[in-house]
């Protein structure tokens, strides 16, 4: 793994508020999990409604940013379709070997590479890419400017997001699961960010969105870059 030494209380940099160790949240046991039923069953639905929107923007010889690509699912996806390489920043070291592994097994050694920490922190030593995607990752971080902002300037030509959407059951969902995460003096927390900010974020970086489609929990959304 081309690991970039980082602490590994990163959120310490990124939020006063949560000491949140992502290395434990997103464990070696819970990467195994997502790989097997990943293999069993291919991509979750959201996800892959990410990689079909994508390819229908046009990913052929692309360069890929995943920013917390667990086992790698969008990468292998957008591999196979024809992208020429990606990068996976990832705050969690058990999923990157998990999908550094995977990579390696499918015939993509060359083609891949992998940075552990928090992406807000190592943006400025990140290439743009012509893809960027965050598949359920904004959802896990507090900071909704820093992550959107710093990603969604990295992307050349398409930027896709999969985020709950932003509605009382959603809100609902993310307090119950915050109150458990308290009474287990867990620090992690769910972040159900609003729409808006969401989709202002993404355009103050001179992107706008090209397709939307959502389910119940999910929205998975592209945005492509207007020229200059
Ligand atoms: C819920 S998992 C989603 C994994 C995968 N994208 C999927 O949809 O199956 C969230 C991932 O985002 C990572 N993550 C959250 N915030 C991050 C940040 N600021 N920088 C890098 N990775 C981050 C976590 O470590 C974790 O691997």
């Amino acid at each position: 793994m081309g690991a970039l030494a980082v602490p590994r209380y990163i959120s310490d940099m990124a939020s006063e508020c949560c000491r949140v160790d992502y290395d434990e949240q997103f464990n070696t046991d819970e990467a195994r999990r997502d790989l097997l039923q990943y293999r069993a069953s291919g991509p979750d639905p959201s996800t892959r409604r990410l990689v079909h929107a994508l390819i229908a923007q046009g990913v052929e010889g692309a360069t890929l940013l995943d920013i917390g690509g667990g086992v790698g699912v969008v990468q292998l996806e957008l591999l196979e379709a024809g992208a020429a390489s990606s990068v996976d920043v990832d705050a969690s070291a058990a999923y990157l070997e998990v999908a550094e592994a995977e990579a390696n097994e499918r015939g993509w050694p060359d083609r891949t590479r992998y940075l552990h920490g928090d992406f807000t922190v190592l943006a400025d030593e990140v290439e743009p890419a012509d893809v960027v995607t965050l598949d359920r990752v904004i959802c896990c971080y507090p900071d909704a400017r820093a992550l959107i902002g710093r990603s969604a300037g990295k992307a050349r030509r398409l930027y896709g997001l999969v985020h709950p959407v932003d509605r009382w059951w959603t809100r609902l969902f993310g307090a119950f699961g915050n109150l458990g995460y308290r009474i287990f003096r867990n620090p992690y927390r769910i972040h159900i960010h609003r729409q808006d900010l969401i989709d202002t974020l993404v355009r103050a970086e001179g992107l706008e969105p090209v397709s939307a489609r959502s389910s119940w929990f999910w929205r998975t959304a592209v945005y492509r870059r207007q020229a200059a």
